[in-house]
């Protein structure tokens, strides 16, 4: 019997495609290093550490790869942007910090992305100063979550889980 080799590969390779998703970019902004000591009133105290511990228990539920990121440099921040532009990324889950409220930049460089943007933030933006109610980043996310604190990041995983798999 003959076997088309050629069409089996392409067909592995598309049922494997299909199986796994790409990498979703979890990416923290400025000061999101202190959670845990920083005004754990507001942001509670749990460490970024320990959030992306959880986060990455649940992606190993949902068969999901992830890829960390956190500075305090917005430069930085774009910099991780644009290497996960070039890797076709399936979802990004951002806390842009008070990046949210002024980085036209960092809105530029989500925008270049086709993938699912979930916008989150452990405080609610909206019950808070005045300042906090913009988003520079909500026009173009996906959606955002807000107020939810560490759980915020779960539920991102989430939706992005029904979403691309
Ligand atoms: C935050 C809210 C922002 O206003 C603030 O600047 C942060 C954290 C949040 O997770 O609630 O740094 O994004």
């Amino acid at each position: 019997m003959r076997i088309n080799l050629e069409l089996l590969e392409e067909e592995t390779m598309n049922t494997q495609s299909q199986k796994t998703p790409g990498i979703i970019h979890v990416i923290n902004g400025p000061n999101l290093n202190m959670l845990g000591k920083r005004e754990p009133d507001i942001y509670g105290s749990l460490t970024l550490d320990q959030i992306n511990g959880e986060l990455k228990a649940r992606a190993d539920e949902l068969g999901l790869c992830l890829d960390f990121f956190q500075s305090n440099h917005e430069g930085a921040i774009l910099d991780y942007i644009h290497a996960a532009f070039e890797q076709c990324p399936a979802g990004v889950i951002i806390n842009p910090g008070a990046l949210t409220h002024t980085s036209v930049a960092l809105r530029d460089a989500l925008s270049m992305l086709s993938c699912p943007i979930v916008e989150v933030h452990l405080s609610n933006i909206h019950k808070r100063e005045t300042f906090r109610h913009t988003s520079m980043i909500a026009g173009i996310a996906t959606g955002q979550l807000t107020g939810f604190g560490h759980y915020g990041y779960s539920m991102a995983l989430d939706f992005l889980h029904a979403l691309v798999c």
